[in-house]
């Protein structure tokens, strides 16, 4: 039963009496009690069995005091039943076994029907519908950064191979950017028909292409994606890093939230936005490994710099980074716990000004 609305009412920039938080990444491997589960699970398997999925994904939620939850997925799920072999391994990311590199490899992919083909994601996300207190946040990967994963066959720095594709064969770009646009709109369909409240794409590497480049290639599919989920009355996230000189152009997209990193200051983001969309972020997740007086002034900062109009949401710039040692469960809790307490003294005392 949802009981905590104060995400889905930032999303759609109306008043709320104290900003939301949730962190990216809040479920992994700083936390001992996944280490432990990842013993015997590894991370697919997670999400193979909806019982452990769901108190993987329920955990953060009770221990940080946040007012969302994100489905314990990953944005190469999806990319499985299309035909893709693929691992995720420690310390790297997705590695898939044949890159996609010309037009019969994407004429390979096939199309599918995910409730058929991933029937414990939709199982996960209604007993997380019936259970959670908070919006769950659906999600998959942005068409940029996966076609970045398909075509590279695995992580990146320069992106190199995907750019290639992209300016040297633009109809085979298109026909892969196209199935995979089909993909994610069924598939987060699906998670909203399950019970998702709000669905994010994770376009995370999307920041690596030149403005010109994000309009031609990239822009008109994810407009496509969010026309087709627009209907559904969900607040429809896109984020990425390094997005700061494309937020002009995101902002075409037709996302309800916008997720901004550290690097791009509020009032910039905001005004490169409009004041239509709400934004989401942006503190350093480095940050989580300085001392408390450190963090204590930024987040007083992004607060302030939050109010300033309708429509924030506290997050980190980028998902919580795992190192050793792990940062503790603590410093999360006492960070949701100051914005918290912080941001209702600040719109309390506003309110009593009129
Ligand atoms: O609470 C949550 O947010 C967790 C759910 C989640 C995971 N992946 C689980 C995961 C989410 C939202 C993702 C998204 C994801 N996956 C993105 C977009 C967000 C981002 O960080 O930019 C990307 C690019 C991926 C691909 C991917 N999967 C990477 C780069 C890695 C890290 C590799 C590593 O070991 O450092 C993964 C693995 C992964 N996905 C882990 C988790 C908790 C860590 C590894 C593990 O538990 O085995």
């Amino acid at each position: 039963m949802l009981e905590n609305t104060r995400f889905l009412d930032a999303c759609w920039r109306r008043p709320v009496d104290r900003l939301p938080v949730w962190y990216m990444r809040q479920a992994g491997r700083y936390q001992p009690e996944y280490r432990k589960i990842r013993e015997r699970y590894s991370l697919l398997d997670i999400v193979r069995h909806p019982e452990v999925c769901k108190e993987v994904t329920m955990l953060p939620v009770e221990q940080l005091n946040v007012d969302a939850a994100i489905l314990f997925s990953d944005i190469m799920v999806p990319v499985g039943p299309l035909g893709v072999q693929f691992d995720i391994k420690e310390a790297v990311g997705p590695v898939i076994e044949s890159p996609i590199r010309s037009q019969s490899d994407v004429d390979r992919l096939h199309l599918y029907d995910p409730v058929a083909e991933l029937p414990y994601v939709f199982d996960t996300i209604q007993m997380l519908h019936r259970d959670l207190k908070v919006p769950l946040i659906g999600f998959t990967g942005g068409p940029f950064t996966l076609a970045s994963y398909l075509v590279e066959g695995g992580p990146s720095r320069n992106y190199v191979r995907t750019k290639q594709l992209m300016w040297s064969e633009p109809d085979v770009w298109q026909s892969l950017m196209d199935k995979l646009a089909d993909m994610t709109i069924s598939y987060l369909t699906a998670q909203i028909d399950a019970g998702a409240r709000a669905v994010q794409l994770f376009d995370s590497w999307v920041g690596s292409l030149a403005p010109e480049d994000f309009e031609t290639f990239v822009l008109p599919v994810i407009q496509r994606v969010f026309a087709a989920l627009e209907p559904h009355g969900v607040p429809l996230i896109y984020s990425g890093v390094v997005t700061g000189e494309l937020l002009p152009l995101i902002a075409k997209t037709g996302a309800t939230v916008v997720s901004i990193d550290w690097r791009v200051p509020i009032e910039s983001a905001r005004a490169r936005l409009g004041s239509n969309i709400a934004i989401q972020g942006n503190l350093d997740p480095a940050m989580l490994f300085a001392p408390w007086s450190a963090i204590l002034p930024r987040a007083r900062a992004i607060v302030d710099a939050g109010l300033a109009a309708p429509g924030f949401i506290f997050n980190l710039g980028h998902g919580v980074v795992h190192n050793n040692p792990p940062i503790e469960t603590a410093i999360l809790r006492q960070l949701t716990d100051f914005v918290h307490a912080y941001s209702s003294e600040c719109i309390a005392q506003s309110v009593a000004k009129f």
